[in-house]
């Protein structure tokens, strides 16, 4: 081993010491070095883990197309389970904050631990980046600056459909999802146009989620005089509800619709034929036919062994292209928050679902369009065939005032 000399040693302490002198200087020149972390928390357990698996998928599939480096920094993606769970989603949220001191926080999916974790975030100036959990709160009262959503607001793949289904279906409909938060809120957003155009709610329920028996709630349904359902569910939910209520026998008399992810690529193969003729709204659909969507089913399906990306992947996408088109625009320094949060306010690009922008009243996507679906076999498979829309949907942000 070489020998340290005296001088090297004295030069080697003088270096420190006038590193720890210089302080932030150095601090930063390291720590631009090092590696962008990434936190994660979604669910990898539990009612939505297929969503959690898209989302994540997406972002490596986008990551792995940039060599896992950006402005000469390696990306970590550091992956937390929330197990669905609000408590365990806040606990991880603040070891990913506190010991791991990631550069950017992802996720979640579930509304009710995002509202947890929001003033985590808030009061630590973490920049998190939602890319699914929709509570219309942190679009609205509970903005935040450090807070940008990629994915939706709940309010917005349901408040056209309300108008849509009265003029377009039935005027007698009978509403249901899960009893939390996002249930709450995507019924909320279809009653909001719905009742004004002459709609009228014959029933309205509200099962727990992570309801795998729908029997009472289709009994109801079938005594109610409705013409058609609208309802939110997602993950095993949606597999739960979509084929009993085929097996039920009421698919053939009263027209099942809802909200996009009753029907999303995650869940269609396992709800097989029962899903063929269901109609909801969503802001995506693998069919959409801009080349960047083309390139992106191509390139996903074929790094996933054949699996159609969906709406939480084309979110996944959308999280990790901003992540890397700011990281690019600041030469990867993370450690000016605030250049970094303008850079990420003024991310643009063409994505999936098409001109990808933040409002800047809300920092939540705005829609380029909310597609009416229809579930069709084409070209072998089940897949939501789009036949209408409505342009340019944006949360209306009522009670944010950015910055705060
Ligand atoms: C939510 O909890 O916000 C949510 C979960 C699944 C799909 C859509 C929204």
């Amino acid at each position: 081993m070489a020998q340290l000399t005296r001088r090297k040693f004295l030069g080697g302490a003088s270096a420190i010491a006038a590193g720890a002198a210089a302080g932030p200087w150095v601090l930063r020149a390291h720590a631009q070095g090092a590696p962008i972390k990434i936190g994660l928390v979604l669910p990898y357990s539990g009612v939505y883990a297929v969503l959690g698996e898209s989302i994540t998928q997406a972002m490596e599939l986008v990551f792995a197309r940039e060599n896992w480096t950006v402005a000469g920094r390696k990306i970590e993606m550091i992956k937390e389970d929330d197990e669905m769970q609000p408590p365990v989603g806040i606990r991880k949220t603040e070891k990913l904050i506190e010991s791991d001191k990631v550069d950017i926080l992802t996720g979640p999916v579930h509304s009710g631990i995002l509202m947890g974790m929001r003033d985590k975030v808030h009061n630590s100036k973490t920049i998190l980046i939602v890319s699914n959990a929709g509570a219309d709160a942190i679009s609205r009262e509970r903005c935040s600056k450090w807070i940008f959503r990629t994915s939706f607001s709940n309010w917005q793949p349901n408040q056209p459909m309300g108008g849509w289904v009265a003029k377009n279906l039935t005027k007698d409909v009978f509403i249901m999802a899960p009893n939390y938060q996002a249930g709450k809120d995507q019924l909320g957003a279809f009653k909001e146009t719905f009742v004004p155009a002459g709609g009228k709610l014959v029933g309205e329920d509200y099962p727990k989620l992570g309801e795998t028996d729908y029997a009472p709630y289709l009994t109801k349904i079938r005594q109610s005089g409705a013409k058609a359902v609208y309802a939110f569910f997602s993950g095993t939910d949606a597999v739960n509800f979509v084929k009993q209520y085929d097996q039920f026998g009421l698919k053939q008399s009263i027209k099942l619709t809802g909200a996009g992810f009753l029907t999303e690529p995650d869940v269609l193969p396992a709800q097989g034929r029962s899903a063929l003729g269901v109609i909801t709204g969503h802001f995506y659909t693998p069919l959409l036919e801009n080349p960047t969507n083309v390139a992106f089913v191509r390139d996903f399906r074929a790094k996933f062994g054949g699996k159609m990306p969906d709406g939480f992947a084309c979110q996944g996408y959308d999280t990790a292209e901003t992540i890397v088109r700011a990281l690019k625009a600041v030469g990867g320094n993370t450690q000016d928050k605030e250049k970094l949060v303008a850079a990420i306010e003024a991310t643009a690009f063409e994505s999936p679902r098409g001109p990808f922008r933040f409002d800047p009243k809300t920092h939540n996507v705005i829609q380029p369009f909310i597609y009416i679906r229809e579930v069709k076999e084409v070209a072998g498979g089940l897949n939501n065939v789009p036949f209408d829309k409505v342009a340019d949907v944006r949360d209306p942000g009522t009670g944010c005032t950015l910055p705060s």
